[in-house]
């Protein structure tokens, strides 16, 4: 043991994994190699898992979770509530609200997609006065809202591709009006999204009028609010983001998919995508792409960390930025962990960073 003054406390980092979202088992994998990565002596890990119905569950085995099974009641099957006026988040025992101290010192909702990377997370810790990692309230609802992340980046000046935004219920009322507008706002081929999901679920790309209306039928089954994007060739390259203010940027890396695009199967799927770290890039194209990040990162008012994804048009060269996530996929095997990792920060160093800025962002939200 090494004594004296550098001695630090350890922190317990509840990590809230699974959840209701479509990218529940990505979650828990990240949840998984988290627990195994970081330094016990630095951090205790508190297992926080959420099962696909919303129980929250603690000291919960990421591997239970996967396959499904939910513990019977019993002590370890504790649900937690926040807790305001303690300051925490506490343990509901089956026997009544008894254990009023807090399990954990600061939260890593280590959740993708919607109730976990959308701001309702983020909501439920700011009610329990606890520090969590990452983006606050409005930032992680913007993060996850591609529509709204656009408005905000074309305010900022930032380059995107050309893009429409509607309504389900308008699809519904007068598909054909919708496409006419489509087709007058953006040439195919386009991307069809709903606006507030991950991982490429819903997301398809139309080359034609026909696929179009398959296209936004899928994106309808998924999300009242749908986006279509003009489609862009050229090169996808995303970077990692470190920080509350000015954050750090991490090398870049270079995302090609063997698919038609980066698709749920490309992203999950070993050999189905390649990621090259660092990408091959001008001194240019860096600084140019570095700079849009820390603007991106700023246009959304982020915190913590981010992985910010562009576009390098194949026939201009033109820099484009596609969007920003606020929870970026956080397996060791993960682009965002991998940039780090590339940039000199281990996966454990990485994890303790985004403890230290949690807690300074919180001090500085409290004082
Ligand atoms: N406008 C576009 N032009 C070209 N490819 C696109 C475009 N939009 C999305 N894609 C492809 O689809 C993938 C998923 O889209 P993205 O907007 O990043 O959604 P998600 O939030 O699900 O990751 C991208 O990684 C890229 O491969
Ligand atoms: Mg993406």
């Amino acid at each position: 043991m090494s004594g004296g003054a550098e001695e630090r406390p350890r922190v317990r980092l509840g990590v809230l994994f699974g959840g209701r979202s479509d990218e529940h088992e990505v979650s828990v994998s990240s949840a998984r190699s988290l627990m195994h990565a970081v330094n016990p002596e630095r951090l205790e890990i508190v297992p926080i898992g959420i099962t696909k119905r919303g129980a929250w569950l603690l000291g919960q085995d990421p591997q239970l979770l996967t396959e499904g099974i939910v513990p019977a009641a019993g002590p370890d099957s504790v649900e937690l509530v926040p807790d305001i006026s303690h300051k925490a988040l506490v343990p509901v025992h089956r026997d009544g609200l008894d254990h009023r101290t807090s399990v954990v010192d600061v939260v890593f909702p280590l959740l993708h997609g919607p109730y976990g990377e959308d701001g309702t997370v983020q909501g439920m810790l700011e009610l329990a006065g606890v520090p969590y990692i990452g983006a606050g309230v409005a930032s992680s609802a913007v993060g996850m809202d591609k529509a709204l992340m656009k408005a905000l980046f074309v305010q900022a000046g930032l380059p995107v591709t050309t893009y429409l935004v509607f309504q389900a219920h308008e699809w519904r009322a007068d598909p054909v009006a919708v496409l006419n507008r489509i087709e007058t706002q953006v040439s195919l081929p386009a991307f069809v999204k709903p606006c507030r999901l991950g991982s490429s679920v819903g997301i398809s790309k139309a080359k034609t009028r026909d696929e179009l209306w398959a296209s936004i039928a899928l994106a309808v089954a998924h999300d009242r609010k749908i986006i279509v994007e003009q489609a862009v060739r050229g090169r996808e390259v995303e970077c990692g983001l470190l920080g509350n203010h000015i954050p750090t940027v991490s090398v870049f890396g270079e995302v090609i998919a063997h698919h038609e695009f980066y698709d749920y199967e490309a992203k999950y799927t070993d050999g189905l995508a390649d990621l090259i770290i660092p990408a091959k890039l001008t001194a240019t194209e860096v600084s140019g792409l570095s700079e849009m990040a820390i603007r991106a990162f700023q246009a959304i008012d982020a915190a913590g960390m981010a992985r910010v994804d562009f576009f390098i048009e194949s026939d201009t060269r033109r820099l484009i930025l596609n969007e920003i996530n606020t929870i970026p996929g956080f397996a060791p095997t993960s682009m965002f962990p991998k940039l780090w990792e590339a940039s000199g920060l281990s996966y454990g160093e990485l994890v303790e960073r985004l403890v230290e800025l949690a807690l300074e962002r919180y001090a500085e939200e409290h004082q």
